[in-house]
């Protein structure tokens, strides 16, 4: 096993912590996960967590005084992990800008759209609502400014006639896990990496996000693409 060290936050079902270890059990993912952390001590990662016998801490907020203190705390229970990455898989609240510089060039998270379009909530919902023809997800930095960080890769998908914000999100799921399995493992492994705020990809720097292929590859993309 790899000794790169993987912390994963997440508040939902999990299904993004899941496809990490079974890459991770594969083979296609070089590195361990050192622990999960959640605001949610009843979400399915946690029970993902708790069944593969993986360190686990949930602190709900409700019981801390404010946003800050909450941060503190889950966060002082990440650095514990001493994580290389820290991976935001569905974490549902805002990191204060404390933490974020805390982790600067250590924390991605996984957001389903194509960014810059729809940073925020409801993503599948508004890209009908907008009558876009392609949504997609993206892997970027997390900086202080919600999911405005640099994309490091996204996947694109075509949105149907009869698309509606169901069908659209159970289509991008298994997409948004083999991106997000495939940014991880090319930063575990050393592909990419942050260098003063942007991203290298094979020691050059990327003037536009990866793109994730049919077979599950990064490729640059062209400008013509
Ligand atoms: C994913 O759709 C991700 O894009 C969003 O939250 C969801 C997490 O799903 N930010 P899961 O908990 O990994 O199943």
């Amino acid at each position: 096993m790899s000794g790169y060290r993987i912390a994963v936050l997440a508040s939902g079902r999990g299904s993004n912590l899941q496809a990490l270890l079974r890459a991770i059990a594969d083979g296609r993912l070089p590195g361990q996960i050192a622990g999960v952390f959640s605001d949610k001590p009843k979400c399915g990662a946690m029970a993902i967590a708790r069944d593969h016998g993986l360190h686990a801490v949930a602190l709900k907020p409700r019981d801390y005084a404010d946003r800050a203190s909450h941060d503190e705390a889950l966060f002082s229970a990440v650095a514990g992990v001493q994580p290389d990455l820290i991976v935001c898989a569905g974490y549902l609240r805002i990191i204060t800008d404390t933490t974020v510089r805390r982790f600067e060039d250590r924390m991605i998270n996984l957001h389903p759209s194509l960014l810059p379009r729809h940073p925020g909530l409801d993503t599948h919902a508004r890209v009908l609502a907008a009558g876009e023809t392609e949504h997609g997800a993206s892997v970027h930095a997390v900086i202080p400014a919600l999911d405005a960080g640099p994309v490091l890769a996204q996947v694109r998908l075509e949105v149907g006639a009869d698309d509606t914000p169901d069908t659209l999100a159970d289509r991008l799921s298994p997409r948004e896990h083999a991106l997000l399995v495939a940014c991880t493992a090319a930063i575990a492994g050393g592909r990419a990496r942050l260098d003063d705020g942007r991203w290298l990809f094979d020691g050059q720097a990327l003037d536009r996000p990866l793109r994730l292929d049919a077979r599950d590859e990064l490729q640059r993309e062209t400008a013509h693409a």
